[in-house]
């Protein structure tokens, strides 16, 4: 059963295996679909496609490039994309998957160099979240799919997360190209988000899996609210975003000896490389490309890194968050 309406996105029940299927069809495409997971309805994007997740930041209206979680359909396929320092880090970060996965637990790990997760995904850090959810329609939607699919909880950033399909519509619209109805999430929080990159997994997000559970699998966590040593959110990580050359903001005039962040069709000569976020000046193209482009300049061996003006409306205001925090004076 279909619902539709001019000014309201389609709603296709979950159980209806044609609406799975064009559900992974408009993925795959590179659109948007809203699907119920145990804890609340995720606004699905093919994970390796940086343009489809750029959508998932503008349709939120998410103020800044919050990494995203990539969701998984088994955990073999999520740790392909990690890569631990230790196998000791690994062995736990499996043993904590094979108890609760799949289920509401977000492990953060070491990006594996060859993960094909595109890097707005995980927002430029060198870590990744992954997770395997619970609930058959989020798996049989991933299989689909085929690949990793990014999801934040489907609403509009700053209001409450959605835990049925109505209030994704109501807070999304047409926004999402689909909203595959499961009824309502069974447990209705996020999931729990734990770094296990180091020695101590880290407690990132309490969520719905409860402390206590990972305790009794992981020993003690780190609090990040309490430890001074523990990782801290990504959004306050502001070197985490900072390529190895020095960034320079609203460059117009590039010297022979940097590379350029363009945007827009007018650029100007002289730089010794230059990376164009979006020719036409289209700001979600430009979003899709920022951090694999700042990734490939940086590479490049330049005195610095000349960065374009980039307006502030839409997904411009987060492009220049993350060129800031860039550009910002480090220890
Ligand atoms: O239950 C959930 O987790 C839902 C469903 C849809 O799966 N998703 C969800 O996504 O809550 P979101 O985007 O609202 O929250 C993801 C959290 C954010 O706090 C983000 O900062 C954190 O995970 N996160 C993502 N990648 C990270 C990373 N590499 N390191 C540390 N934290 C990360
Ligand atoms: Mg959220």
């Amino acid at each position: 059963m279909t619902d539709r309406h001019p000014c309201r996105p389609e709603i296709a029940d979950a159980r209806d295996p044609a609406a799975l299927a064009r559900g992974g069809e408009l993925l795959r495409a590179g659109g948007l679909v809203a699907f119920p997971t145990e804890t609340v309805y995720g606004l699905a994007a093919d994970a390796t496609d940086a343009r489809a997740v750029a959508r998932i930041f503008e349709a939120k209206r998410r103020p800044s490039f919050n990494p995203l979680i990539s969701h998984c359909a088994d955990a073999d396929s999520a740790f392909a994309h990690g890569r631990f320092a230790h196998a000791r880090f690994e062995e736990r970060a499996r043993a904590l998957a094979h108890a609760f996965w799949p289920g509401p637990l977000t492990l953060v790990v070491p990006r594996a160099p060859d993960s094909d997760i595109a890097a707005l995904t995980g927002a430029g850090l060198d870590t990744l979240a992954l997770r395997v959810p619970g609930g058959d329609v989020a798996r049989r939607l991933i299989e689909q799919v085929g690949r990793p699919v990014a999801a934040p909880s489907a609403n509009r950033s700053g209001s409450i997360s959605p835990t049925t399909a109505r209030h994704v519509a109501d807070s999304l619209g047409r926004a999402v190209d689909l909203i595959l109805d499961g009824g309502a999430c069974t447990v209705g929080v996020e999931s729990t988000v734990l770094d296990v990159c180091g020695d101590r997994p880290a407690l990132l997000r309490p969520g719905g899996l409860p402390r206590e559970e990972l305790e009794a699998v992981a020993g003690p966590l780190l609090d990040p609210a309490r430890d001074p040593d523990a990782p801290a959110s990504p959004g306050q990580l502001a070197s985490h975003y900072a390529p190895r050359a020095r960034l320079r903001l609203n460059a117009t005039d590039p010297t022979a000896d940097e590379a350029l962040l363009a945007f827009g069709p007018d650029v100007p000569d002289g730089a010794k490389i230059t990376a164009n976020l979006s020719p036409t000046g289209d700001l979600r193209e430009a979003a899709a490309n920022l951090f694999a482009q700042l990734h490939a300049l940086d590479r490049a061996d330049v005195r610095g890194i000349a960065a374009m003006p980039v307006p502030e409306t839409g997904l411009g205001a987060a492009i220049n968050d993350r060129l800031s925090r860039a550009a910002a004076p480090r220890d």
